[in-house]
């Protein structure tokens, strides 16, 4: 059954949310197929398929190629689009511009924007629009340039109250859902008792309504995982074993017979 925005806003408290990325159909159709409750576009492709060093080179034109590629596949998952770096900051015609695109061509059915309280008459007026937003706080990895590199958030009471505030400003601007990146697990707990919509977390502790993880970090493709990234496989080895024997087999004649 095709999962709604209603459907993860009901699962808060009740159930938790399972969200992973993917960037084409392929691991669309297996995330689905796996039972993902959420696939989400992220603009991390640009790291993990694009070979670039951080999501900020990723366009609009990139996010609009892969989340056609994934809703192609016709998942049974909510898709999720990430809206690509700076393009939150423009007027509010552009934002409703770029975020209709990523439903009306690319078929996302919500879209993700990092930011926080300071977006949230942004917001209130995509929301006013019909389009869903799943808003993004704590680290946002977009600000990578400005911040010099990642790093937790909330560590501080001054970053947890402002990270508080960012929450529930965003739920009160129609938010469905809140994901909390590197945020500090005491912070990530408390923040989801205070809202009502679903928080989905990554590296912020088990206390968040939901996960989300990088598709290539848990089937062990990464090289270089983040420390808080569990293998669930170890598809690099299963890959390159298959590849060599593969190779081999034509070299020697074996195959094709
Ligand atoms: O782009 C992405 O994959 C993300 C997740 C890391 C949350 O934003």
């Amino acid at each position: 059954m095709k999962i709604t925005t209603k459907a993860i806003k009901s699962k808060k408290s009740r159930e938790r949310i399972t969200m992973i990325t993917a960037y084409d159909a392929l691991f669309a159709r297996l995330a689905s197929e796996a039972g993902a409750d959420i696939i989400l576009v992220g603009d991390s492709l640009g790291n993990v398929v694009l070979g670039y060093e951080s999501t900020i080179p990723v366009t609009m034109g990139m996010m609009l190629h892969h989340t056609s590629a994934v809703s192609r596949a016709k998942p049974e998952s909510l898709v999720v689009a990430d809206l690509p770096f700076a393009r939150a900051q423009r007027s509010c015609e552009s934002l409703i511009d770029d975020c209709a695109r990523l439903v009306q061509d690319g078929g996302a059915e919500a879209v993700k924007i990092e930011g926080g309280a300071s977006i949230a008459q942004k917001i209130e007026k995509l929301s006013e629009s019909g389009i869903a937003v799943m808003a993004h706080i704590g680290l946002q990895p977009q600000q990578y340039l400005k911040l010099g590199g990642y790093r937790k958030f909330g560590k501080t009471p001054e970053e947890r109250a402002i990270l508080m505030r960012d929450a529930k400003t965003l739920e009160s601007a129609g938010a469905f859902a809140l994901l909390m990146e590197m945020t500090d697990p005491q912070a990530a707990s408390e923040i989801t008792s205070e809202l009502s919509i679903p928080t989905i977390g990554i590296a912020s502790g088990s206390g968040c309504d939901g996960q989300v993880m990088v598709f290539a970090d848990i089937l062990g493709f990464t090289q270089n995982p983040p420390a808080f990234a569990k293998k669930f496989a170890d598809l690099h080895t299963d890959v390159i074993k298959a590849y060599k024997t593969y190779f081999d087999e034509v070299r020697s004649g074996k195959y094709p017979q």
